[in-house]
């Protein structure tokens, strides 16, 4: 098996370290996750890439040139996927099923994907020019792409079965790639909606497809742009917010440069996750310079490291692509004349341009001047290359400071890298500044391991006070758009996170749930559903799929305990206990957990949502079971707090033994009733009510459940709807012919048509209710109802009547002392009532 260089793609023998042509390190292909890790659930981006027309070529050619053919379009199609970080999952007849997203999800699967088909038609088209001649025809790709969730693991048992992902996904994929003409790329709409910042499409309208009912999106991919707009902001919608706190972090920034300015080599590293806030603050110091006029004499150079990965002195090329101005095609002789006449401007003799840009030709990865170099051996070679960066930078040293920012730095390349790091230590006194942001990843402390002042910026999550001011800027000064509770949960959902708290902005949008009218924004549904952002699923999962394996289990299963979780329970229901201690330190480390008042935290909801949506289904089922018991043995069966109740109702109902979890929530919501909770009692029926839907309820306890929620609206004031409950709760009563129940009912209506002052139909339900009540035998609700009609004489001025009504009541209940206790006990009541 060959290794693709991440660095420029060479196919490498298997066993080598490094790549031979450009030296980086060679990382075998995504790694497939060892056994342990079993199946998961996860949104993948799928691409199918089918060769057009082979069937009939095949017919035409010697089989042996069908053989080759297929065998060169398999490896290119291979090194083009794996460059990416795609997963090549199959090869049916002549085409390809890829996967980007698993085993390993990155931030942008979605664009790397879509990129892929883009290489791989390029490719074709090479493959097709050499193999004209014998096939008398071009060859060409039809390409289709699809974004969605799906199951991946391997099939079957263990590692022995081929790791694969399931779903519709996949399905959808495979025929967006049927409709695709040779050499198009057709698109969902999921990936269209990921990845249109950085494509151009053209909409196709909606495919028929065999077997759906809805027609399919597509959209089919014209090129990349060449200048990508960020994904990031919420500018399309309108809205924007100002760099919120940060303050000591500009005022850090600025002093750095005052140094600079004085003289003094400086380094800065802004150090933070994902979304925590680099490039903002790093584009507002910037703003702020040259607003203050302070890059007047000073020189900018900036560069990016992609995600996709940097070749060798990829850095140091992209700062002089900025420098000289060259086009990231820009041809060899052309970006030679422009070093040639920058150097010969910042006064270089011709002898020292020539030398100097035949080095730069490599750092800039053009055929190197091999006239010049051929006698250097390697390390030689690197010296010199070293000598003529900072030949140019001392050059525009001379005419005044200069500010290197290199955003992303952890994308790097090794060599890169380096060569900063020798500069910085060469140019010790100089107006130059060196200002990174990255991620926190060890191997770049050696940056700062020299003797050049540093200033260490690690931007901390953003307060909960911050937070909800970002989120109230977002919306403009004036009234608050989301309603208090919805803001806290956007606020614990994001951490502190700024990305985070604008993706979950953007989700609300995208749901409908948030929209514009007239100039303001309305929120659609109080409680909206705060679903994971597709936008940044792919980074969150990333962070959990690179963890190692005793890690990333624990963090699943401690997501289905919950987004607080005490340790001595997930050790009880762990699969692998042992290695839990050195899990959870690996977790903190991480900065995915935290402590929280001697248990643990997630630091961010939404990276506990994600890793709890990651586990299979039935798996969660199970965990949710085992926790229950768990739990109930804890308790001995007797749970003595609301929130045991509530928690054994959660694990359960999401177990297996749905029924048992909606028990618990019934007797959790009487506790709340109980004292007077009543909206906690309300939202405990209505999970109850839930819980037993969606399991059939096989033990009828629906209509019970209703009838104390109805109970307890009516005292919450949602008058309507408790109205509503016992209209159907009656007539299920009505169904199994139960008078006393349905009579109940009717008097329970009957005091709900009073209190709106619809007083004939409060008399009609409870001479609805006698009627049913006195036909069966004698039972207590016909007292009761005889004692609340005897009421309704009183209140309405009718005094003989209210005592002749009581009066039926007493002697009803005379009737039935000869009944059980209970029933003694019941009237007993409905006598100290109508006294
Ligand atoms: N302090 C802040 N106030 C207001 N908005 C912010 C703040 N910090 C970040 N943002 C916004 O949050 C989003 C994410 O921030 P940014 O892109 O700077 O993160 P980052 O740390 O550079 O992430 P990455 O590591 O992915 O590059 C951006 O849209 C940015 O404008
Ligand atoms: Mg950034």
């Amino acid at each position: 098996m060959a290794l693709i260089c991440p660095g420029c793609g060479f196919d490498a023998p298997a066993d080598f370290a490094f790549c031979p042509k450009c030296g980086k390190p060679l990382a075998p292909a995504a790694a497939v996750p060892s056994s342990d890790a079993s199946s998961d659930r996860r949104p993948v981006t799928v691409l199918f890439a089918d060769l057009c027309g082979f069937t009939a070529l095949s017919e035409t050619l010697d089989p042996e040139d069908v053989r080759a053919l297929q065998g060169e379009l398999f490896a290119l199609m291979s090194s083009a996927i794996q460059r990416l970080d795609g997963f090549v999952e199959k090869y049916v007849g002549d085409a390809v099923m890829a996967v980007f997203g698993a085993p390993v999800a990155h931030e942008e699967d979605p664009e790397r994907a879509v990129r892929a088909a883009l290489e791989l038609h390029e490719r074709v088209a090479r493959l097709s020019a050499r193999w004209l001649p014998l096939l008398k025809r071009p060859l060409a790709l039809h390409v289709g792409i699809n974004t969605g969730p799906v199951v991946a693991g391997h099939i079957g048992s263990q590692r022995e079965g081929a790791y694969a992902v399931t779903g519709d996904t996949v399905n959808a994929a495979s025929r967006l790639q049927n409709a695709a003409g040779p050499g198009q790329t057709f698109v969902s709409e999921a990936t269209w909606l990921l990845t249109r910042h950085a494509f151009s499409y053209e909409p196709m309208g909606g495919l028929a497809l065999k077997g759906k009912a809805q027609p399919l999106p597509a959209y089919r991919v014209e090129g990349a742009l060449q200048a990508p707009a960020s994904a990031r902001g919420l500018q399309a919608h309108g809205l924007a917010a100002p760099m919120i706190g940060r303050d000591a972090e500009l005022g850090a920034l600025m002093a750095a440069f005052a140094q600079m300015q004085a003289g003094q080599t400086q380094l800065v590293r802004i150090v933070a996750e994902a979304g925590s806030g680099k490039s903002r603050l790093l584009s507002e110091f910037l703003a702020r310079l040259q607003a203050n006029g302070q890059l007047a004499d000073t020189a900018l150079r900036s560069a990016a490291c992609s995600s996709l990965g940097e070749r060798t002195y990829g850095v140091p090329a992209a700062l002089l692509r900025d420098a000289y101005g060259l086009a990231a095609d820009e041809s060899a002789a052309t970006a030679r004349q422009k070093i040639a006449a920058a150097l010969a401007a910042l006064g270089a003799d011709d002898e020292e341009t020539a030398r100097i840009s035949a080095l730069l030709g490599y750092v800039l990865g053009f055929d190197p001047d091999e006239a010049r170099t051929r006698h250097l051996d390697p390390e030689q070679l690197k010296h010199q290359i070293f000598l003529a960066v900072q030949a140019v930078v001392e050059r525009r040293l001379l005419a005044g400071a200069l500010l290197l920012v290199v955003e992303d730095l952890h994308w790097t390349d090794a060599a890169s890298v380096e060569l900063l790091r020798a500069l910085l230590d060469r140019l010790p006194a100089q107006r130059f500044m060196l200002l990174v942001t990255q991620r926190p990843v060890a191997e770049l402390d050696v940056l700062a391991a020299g003797a050049t002042p540093q200033t260490l910026l690690l931007l901390q999550p953003l307060s909960a006070t911050h937070s909800a001011s970002l989120l109230d800027a977002l919306f403009g000064s004036g009234a608050r758009t989301l309603p208090a509770a919805l803001q806290q949960r956007v606020v614990e959902h994001a951490g502190g996170n700024p990305l985070f708290l604008e993706e979950m902005v953007r989700t609300l949008i995208a749901d409908g749930a948030l929209s514009r009218e007239h100039e303001r924004w309305v929120l659609h549904a109080q409680a909206a559903a705060l679903n994971v952002p597709q936008t940044i699923h792919g980074l969150l999962l990333g962070r959990i799929d690179r963890l190692p394996p005793p890690a990333r289990q624990a963090m699943q299963e401690a997501a289905v305990i919950g987004p607080q979780f005490a340790e001595d329970l997930l050790r009880e229901v762990a699969s692998d206990a042992p290695a839990l201690p050195d899990a959870l330190r690996v977790l903190l480390a991480a900065g995915l957990l935290e402590h929280s008042e001697g248990d643990y935290r997630f630091r961010h909801g939404l990276i506990h949502e994600v890793a709890y949506g990651n586990l299979l289904a039935r798996r969660r089922s199970e965990l949710h079971t085992r926790i229950g018991e768990v739990l109930e043995r804890r308790c001995g069966g007797v749970p003595r707090q609301l929130q045991d109740l509530q928690a054994l109702g959660h694990h359960f109902r999401l177990g297996a033994d749905k029924p048992r979890g909606a028990r618990y929530l019934v007797a959790a919501g009487d506790w709340a009733r109980g004292i007077y909770a009543n909206a906690d009692a309300i939202r405990h029926y209505e999970l109850a009510l839930q819980t037993l839907h969606d399991c059939g309820d096989p033990q009828a306890q629906s209509v019970s459940v209703r009838e104390r929620l109805a109970d307890v609206m009516v005292p919450a004031g949602h008058i309507a709807d408790a109205a509503e409950h016992y209209a159907a709760v009656r007539e299920a009563f009505a169904q199994m012919s139960d008078d006393p129940a349905q009579a109940r009912v009717l008097r329970k209506l009957s005091g709900l048509r009073w209190e709106a002052g619809e007083r004939g139909e409060a008399l009609r339900c409870l001479e609805q209710g006698l009627t049913l009540a006195e036909r069966g035998p004698a039972h207590i609700e016909c007292a009761k109802l005889y004692q609340e009609r005897g009421q309704l004489a009183f209140r309405s001025g009718d005094n003989l009547g209210a005592l002749q009504w009581t009066q039926r009541a007493l002697q009803h209940i005379e009737g039935l002392a000869a009944h059980g206790d209970e029933e003694r006990r019941d009237a007993a009541a409905v006598v100290a009532l109508s006294l």
